[in-house]
């Protein structure tokens, strides 16, 4: 890879403006780092475009020279996955911040990637449509960010993930030529299906200017209920029974009690949880039958009570729910204000969870170290936070490796992923091997090739 000059940045001053080319290092610091762990690395230069043409026509040039491009959104993924970690640019994504239409006749919005998701999510509110993935982030993050990653969130369960949304995208290729992925169509059997395979790309196979998502409904009424459990494991065996009894909760989430007490402190909230209360499912219905609803959700908790979960509150008011939401949602923050940590973002078929969470401990007490456990239970997604406290820096650097690796080999061998919905990035590269085979990899890098043959697009992640 090459370095930049002089006649770079003139260039690319001409086509995004000189104010939008930031090479000052005070000016470029924000965007070297994320929110993953305490990474840090500098880019040479940021660009802000603001359209397609313009980010054709730098893409254009780094493919010419040989400049690395890494495309970043909000800055709040959990993987690296925006560090420019071999330098190059950064193109910063959130001067493409429109909402370009909401068609309320086919149920299908076409946006722009610098768009934040919960501002996406009341826009199509307001017409009575509802956008479903909800990241913890998502009063920042972004949608092409959401796109990179097919980020999930809590109605991921009942919903699904990014990419169960996404109909068509606009994207840059590493060359400068625009091309769309697909139709605006909910059935698409036209050729290879290049929409799914840039989603989840993580930036490393063009870069996405226009998204074309479909939409649903707006369920009208919420039954959110907090059940509490002696232990972890009775917590997680009842997460499959809610689903064989019938009932697909449009969220089903965990939280440790350190999980949960580490956000009250954050958040500085009272909160009467009892001494017995070691683990917690946030369980919430949704429907446009208020009565069907109640019904199912006492039915839901009813059941719990008689699969020895020790207390269920339910919270009546938007005003509660969003009260409990927001501690839910606090918990990734909480983990990280006062610690260095390790978050790894498990994946298992959810019967499986109590097997994963058995091992977990195992493992967590022979190495030492403490967790903060919490996550998407009904996906069977649970986010690992591995705390460094007191570890001396060598344990952390070259022990905890090692325990990573047994965590995520027990995913792989019940049958789950070293990744759910944060991505591969650049922290979680060195396992990847553990998930994916030489052949599945060395597919992946053809793709690559084909997508990228310079390798400029953001150079040194997933593989
Ligand atoms: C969450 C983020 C960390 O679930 O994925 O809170
Ligand atoms: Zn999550």
């Amino acid at each position: 890879m090459r370095h930049l000059d002089k006649k770079d940045v003139n260039y690319f001053a001409s086509l995004v403006g000189n104010e939008n080319v930031l090479s000052d290092e005070s000016l470029k610091e924000p965007y070297s780092h994320d929110y993953t762990e305490d990474l840090r690395f500098m880019p040479s230069l940021v660009l802000k475009p603001a359209t397609v043409e313009e980010i054709s026509g730098v893409l254009k040039h780094c493919n010419e020279k040989k400049i690395p491009v890494t495309a970043r959104g909000a800055g709040t993924g959990l993987s690296g996955g925006a560090l420019p970690v071999e330098g190059g640019i950064v193109l910063a994504m959130e001067r493409l911040n429109r909402i370009i239409d909401i068609d309320t006749q086919n149920f299908q919005a076409i946006v722009e990637p610098g768009v934040i998701n919960e501002v996406f999510q009341q826009a199509v509110m307001e017409k009575g449509l509802f956008y479903p993935p909800d990241p913890a982030s998502k009063g920042s993050c972004f949608l092409g960010g959401n796109i990179a990653h097919s980020s999930g969130g809590p109605r991921a369960v009942k919903y699904g993930t990014t990419k169960d949304f996404v109909l068509n995208l606009q994207v840059v290729l590493a060359s400068g030529e625009v091309i769309w992925t697909g139709a605006n169509t909910l059935k698409n059997s036209t050729g290879y299906n290049l929409t799914q395979l840039m989603v989840g790309s993580e930036g490393t196979l063009g870069i996405v200017t226009k998204i074309v998502f479909r939409l649903l409904p707006l369920p009208r009424h919420h039954f959110l209920m907090l059940a509490q459990f002696e232990t972890a494991k009775v917590a997680c065996e009842c997460v499959s029974k809610i689903f064989m009894e019938g009932t697909t909760p449009s969220a089903c989430e965990f939280m440790s009690r350190r999980a949960f007490t580490a956000s009250l402190d954050y958040l500085n909230i009272k909160f009467d949880l009892p001494e017995n209360a070691e683990a917690l499912l946030l369980i919430e219905l949704d429907g446009n039958n208020l009565d069907m609803l109640h019904n199912e959700g006492l039915q839901v908790a009813e059941n719990l009570l008689g699969w020895s979960c020790v207390d269920v509150l339910v919270f009546d008011t938007a005003e509660q729910q969003e009260h409990i939401w927001k501690i839910r949602r606090s918990i990734g923050e909480a983990a990280k204000h006062n610690n260095v940590y390790k978050e790894e973002d498990t994946v298992v078929p959810r019967a499986y969870l109590p097997a994963l969470l058995d091992q977990v401990a195992e493992i967590e007490s022979r190495y030492g170290f403490r967790t903060i456990i919490y996550g998407h239970a009904g996906d069977g997604n649970l986010h690992i936070n591995i705390l460094k406290d007191q570890l001396s820096d060598d344990f952390w650097k070259n022990v905890i490796p090692k325990a990573i690796t047994e965590i995520f080999e027990e995913c792989v061998r019940l049958g789950g992923t070293i990744s759910g919905e944060h991505g591969i990035g650049y922290v979680q590269k060195p396992y990847i091997h553990l998930a994916l085979s030489d052949t599945h990899r060395h597919l992946m890098r053809s793709i690559k090739n084909a997508f990228d043959p310079s390798g400029i697009l953001n150079p040194g992640k997933i593989f």
